[in-house]
């Protein structure tokens, strides 16, 4: 079964707390639950992770990534400046696609520039929480290009 890591950046964790109006009302828990729902149709395995630290997210990519089919990431914040993240995005090669609530090119001039969507497949950006259930529809249409499959 395809085995897919769902990777959350810094503030993430106050998801349904921190400014609704743009993250919107749902709690990272409850996100992670309606995305276990739709992986158990899909017949995906999600792996969830969540972390306020760079090296904490690196060292997750490094152990996790290259067992892994396909990852969704949001890297809040450290989208904008983290080379440090895209490197190990790029070192362990897997299809990954970048995600994020807001519309980032709609918002404040720093937010426009991803260093990590050149290393990904593709960008889900403003769909707010459905951004995540896109990612996982492509990967469940696209189980072929699995290693293992
Ligand atoms: C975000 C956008 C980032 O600019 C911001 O720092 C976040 C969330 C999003 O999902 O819209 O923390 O990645």
């Amino acid at each position: 079964m395809s085995n897919i890591l769902v990777v959350n950046g810094p503030n993430l964790n106050l998801l349904g707390k921190r400014e609704p109006s743009i993250y919107g009302n749902k709690s990272l828990e409850e996100l992670n639950d309606h995305l276990k729902n739709l992986a158990s149709e899909l017949k995906l395995n999600l792996q969830f992770f969540q972390s306020n630290s760079e090296g904490d997210i690196i060292d997750y990519i490094h152990n996790n990534g290259f067992d892994a089919n396909g990852m969704i990431i949001n890297p809040g914040a450290f989208t904008h400046y983290s080379y440090a993240i895209r490197d190990a995005v790029s070192a362990v090669g897997i299809i990954t696609v970048e995600v994020h609530l807001s519309n980032i090119y709609d918002r404040e001039e720093f937010r426009k520039k991803s260093v990590i969507a050149p290393v990904c497949s593709g960008s889900i950006v403003g769909f707010g929480y459905y951004g995540y259930a896109m990612a996982l529809s492509y990967f469940a249409d696209n189980k072929h290009k699995d290693k293992d499959e």
